[in-house]
C-alpha cells in the first residue's frame, strides 16, 4: 500500500465517530447540488477522469501476467518488449491522468472555496452590531476559513476519494477473482484483522487530535495575550517572570505529551498496515506457490495476484469508514449554511424612503429597548454550542435597558445625555444610527422611522463617533477617505485643521501616509478622537450621534478637542452623550438618564438650581474636569 494511501486511511479512521449520529438540517444535499450545478461541466470530467485512473490500477499486474507467461515462460523476447512498454504507458498515462485530475480539483475546490468565503463575509457584514457583540470573533473567522475548506474536500477529495476507491476495489477484485478465487477470499479472511483494531486505534487518535487542538488553543491563546500591547503592559506592571514562564511551561509540557502519544498511535496503525499487506503477500506466495507447482495457477497469475494484493487493501481501509467522511464534509456545508441562514436582526425595508434634504431633527416616541437574549448561533458564541456561557447568557435581554423614553433634538439643536455609568446613555444614542431595533415606540430623523429608510442613507445622514474611536491599520488616508472615498488632499486637511488634528498628522513619521491603528503608530486617545471627528467633518452628515472621550485629558488637548467638537456640531443636530462641562452648558437640552428613562429634563441652570440627580452628577462627574478648573 502506498504511504499517501496510508494517511488517507488514517485521517478517516480518526475522525470523530460522532458524526454518524448526526442528522443532518433538511435540504443540505439539495443545496450542495445547487453549489455544484455552476461546476458541472469540470466535475462531469473530472468524475470520468477518476473512474478511469481508479480502472487503470488493476491493468499493470495483468500485463505482467501476460509477460510472464506468455513472454518469459516460452522464450518470446519481443512479447517481453512489447509488454514491458505497454506497463510503461499505462504508467505515463496514470501520471499524466493525475496531473490533470488535480488541475481540475484544484480549479472547482479552489472555486467553491472562494465562493462560499465571499458569501459567507457579505452575509456577516450584514448581521446588526448585536450580532458582533455576542460572536466570539475566532469562531467567526473559523467559519470563513476551516469550514469553508472543509465544506469544497467533499467535493474534492472526499467524492474523489469514494469513486476512485470503490472503481479499484471493483476492478482489483474482479482481476483478482479471474485469476484465482481461492487466493482471493484467503487475501479478503486476513482484513477484518486488520479492520476491527484499526477502528479502535483511529477512536484513540481522534480524542488524542481533539486533546491536542485544546492544548494547542490554549497554548496560542496565551502567547497572543501576553504578546498583545495591553496583555505585555499588564505583565510588566503586574506580573511574577517566574509565574508567567512556569505557567507557559505547563502548557507546552501538555502540547509536547499529547504529541508523543499520538506519534505512537499513528506509528501503530501504519505498522499494522504495513504488516497486515506483508503478511498477505508472503500468504499468497506461499498458497499460491503450492496452487502453481500442482499446476492449478501459472506463474504470471502468481505474480498478479501478489501485485493485485498491494493494491487491494488501499481501497478497502479508505471505504471502511465511509460514513464518517461524507458526513465530516456534509457537517462543514451545514455549518456554512447556518451561518448564510441567519437573518441580520437589523434589515432594510424592501421600499426604502429617502430622508428629506437638508438640516434634520431627531425624534424618540416612548422608545422601549431591550438587548436580545439571543443574537448570533450558539456555536458562535463564547464558549461554544451549548456551553456553559451559553447558558448564561441565557438570562440576559429579559430586562429593557431602555423604557420609555421620549425627546426631541430639533434641526440644529444640541441635546446632551448624562446620567451615571450603565444608565443606557450609549444605547440610547445608538438607536438613533438604528445600531439595534427599538421594541416598542419609535425613533425619527427628519420624520421618517428609521426603520423606514435605508441603512446606507442613515449611514450617509447620521454620523456616529463612539467613545473610543476606532482607526484602521492602516494609513492615516486611508481612514479618512473612509468618510467619504472621493474627498480631495485640500478637503482632508481641511477636515484635519477643523478637528484641530492637522499639527498631529504633520507631526506624523509619514504624515498623512503613516499607518495608525492596531499595529500601526499609537495616537493618543484625544489625538485619536480629533482625527475619528475629521472623519466624520468629512462625511459631513446633518447628525451627530457622538459619545464623548471619558479620559481626562490636559487642558491643551481638552481645548483642542473642545474646538472639534465645536466645529464638528455646528449647525448639526448632536445627540452628545456629555462627560464635558462645557458641553452641556452650552447643550439646547440636557436629559438625565438614570435606569432607561428620562428623569430630568432642562437646561443647565434650571437642572443645577433644582438640586436633583443632574445638581449631583454636575458635583461629581463634571467639577474635577480640567475645564471647571
Ligand atoms: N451588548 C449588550 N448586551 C446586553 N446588555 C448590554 C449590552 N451593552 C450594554 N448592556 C447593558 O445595558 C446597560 C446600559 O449600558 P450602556 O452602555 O448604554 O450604559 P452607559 O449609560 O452608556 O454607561 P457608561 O456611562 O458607563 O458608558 C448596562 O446595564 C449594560 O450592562
Ligand atoms: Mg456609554
Amino acid at each position: 500500500m502506498s504511504s499517501t494511501s496510508g494517511w488517507a486511511a488514517m485521517r478517516s479512521f480518526s475522525r470523530d465517530g460522532s458524526v454518524r449520529e448526526h442528522r443532518l438540517a433538511p435540504g443540505t444535499l439539495r443545496r450542495v447540488a445547487a453549489l455544484a450545478r455552476p461546476h458541472r461541466r469540470p466535475l462531469a470530467v473530472f468524475t470520468a477522469l477518476v473512474v478511469l485512473d481508479g480502472a487503470l490500477v488493476a491493468v499493470p499486474p495483468l500485463l505482467l501476467r501476460h509477460l510472464i507467461d506468455d513472454g518469459v515462460r516460452t522464450g518470446d523476447r519481443s512479447t517481453v518488449v512489447v509488454l514491458a512498454l505497454l506497463v510503461a504507458a499505462v504508467a505515463l498515462a496514470e501520471a499524466g491522468l493525475s496531473l490533470v485530475q488535480r488541475w481540475l480539483s484544484a480549479r472547482i475546490g479552489e472555486g467553491l472555496i472562494y465562493e462560499l468565503r465571499s458569501a459567507v463575509f457579505e452575509h456577516v457584514q450584514r448581521q446588526s452590531i448585536g450580532f458582533f457583540t455576542r460572536s466570539q470573533t475566532g469562531a467567526l473567522v473559523s467559519r470563513l476559513n476551516s469550514d469553508v475548506v472543509g465544506a469544497q474536500q467533499a467535493f474534492t477529495s472526499t467524492a474523489a476519494g469514494v469513486l476512485s476507491n470503490a472503481v479499484t476495489l471493483v476492478a482489483v477484485l474482479t482481476a483478482m477473482l479471474v485469476l484465482s478465487w481461492q487466493i482471493t477470499l484467503l487475501a479478503l479472511v486476513v482484513v477484518p484483522a486488520f479492520l476491527l483494531p484499526a477502528r479502535r486505534v483511529g477512536r484513540r487518535l481522534a480524542a488524542l487530535r481533539r486533546e491536542a487542538m485544546q492544548r494547542n488553543a490554549d497554548l496560542g491563546e496565551r502567547m497572543t495575550e501576553r504578546f498583545g500591547v495591553a496583555g505585555a503592559l499588564l505583565v510588566k506592571t503586574y506580573g511574577d517572570d517566574g509565574e508567567e514562564s512556569s505557567q507557559f511551561r505547563s502548557r507546552a509540557a501538555a502540547v509536547r505529551d499529547v504529541g508523543v502519544r499520538t506519534a505512537l498511535s499513528s506509528r501503530v496503525f501504519f505498522a499494522g498496515l504495513t504488516a497486515l499487506a506483508a503478511l498477505a503477500t508472503a500468504m499468497v506466495y506461499g498458497v499460491g506457490g503450492w496452487l502453481a507447482i500442482s499446476g492449478a495457477v501459472t506463474t504470471g497469475s502468481l505474480v498478479a495476484l501478489a501485485a493485485l494484493l498491494a493494491r487491494l487493501y488501499g481501497p478497502i481501509t479508505g471505504l471502511a469508514n465511509v460514513q464518517v467522511d461524507v458526513m465530516t464534509a456534509l457537517v462543514s456545508f451545514e455549518r456554512v449554511f447556518e451561518v448564510l441562514d441567519l437573518v441580520p436582526a437589523v434589515r432594510d425595508p424592501e421600499h426604502p424612503r429617502a430622508l428629506p434634504a437638508g438640516p434634520l431633527d431627531v425624534e424618540l416616541d416612548d422608545v422601549v429597548f431591550t438587548y436580545p437574549a439571543v443574537s448570533t448561533l450558539a456555536s458562535l458564541q463564547a464558549g461554544g454550542a451549548g456551553g456553559p456561557a451559553a447558558d448564561a447568557l441565557e438570562g440576559t435581554g429579559e430586562r429593557p435597558v431602555v423604557r420609555g423614553v421620549s425627546l426631541h433634538a430639533g434641526a440644529g439643536q444640541v441635546v446632551a445625555l448624562v446620567g451615571r455609568s450603565g444608565a443606557g446613555k450609549t444605547t440610547l444614542a445608538s438607536l438613533v444610527a438604528r445600531l439595534h431595533d427599538v421594541d416598542s415606540g419609535s425613533v425619527r430623523v427628519g420624520g421618517v422611522d428609521v426603520r423606514e429608510t435605508s441603512q446606507a442613507e442613515l449611514r450617509r445622514r447620521v454620523g456616529v463617533v463612539s467613545q473610543d474611536a476606532h482607526l484602521f491599520h492602516d494609513t492615516v488616508r486611508a481612514n479618512l477617505l473612509y468618510g467619504r472615498a472621493d474627498a480631495s488632499e485640500g478637503d482632508l486637511w481641511a477636515a484635519l485643521a477643523a478637528a484641530r488634528a492637522d499639527g498631529v498628522v504633520r507631526g506624523l513619521p509619514e504624515g498623512l501616509d503613516t499607518v495608525v491603528g492596531e499595529r500601526g503608530h499609537r495616537l493618543s486617545g484625544g489625538e485619536k478622537q480629533r482625527v475619528a471627528l475629521a472623519r466624520l467633518l468629512l462625511r459631513a452628515p446633518s447628525v451627530v450621534v457622538l459619545d464623548e472621550a471619558t479620559a481626562h485629558l490636559d487642558s491643551e488637548s481638552e481645548r483642542a478637542v473642545q474646538e472639534a467638537l465645536d466645529a464638528a456640531l455646528v449647525g448639526r443636530t448632536s445627540i452628545v452623550i456629555a462627560h464635558r462641562l462645557s458641553t452641556v452648558r452650552s447643550a439646547d437640552l440636557i436629559c438625565v438618564v438614570d435606569d432607561g428613562r428620562v428623569v430630568e429634563r432642562g437646561r443647565h441652570e434650571d437642572l443645577v438650581a433644582r438640586g436633583g440627580l443632574y445638581a449631583e452628577l454636575h458635583r461629581t462627574q463634571f467639577s474635577d474636569g480640567p475645564v471647571a478648573a
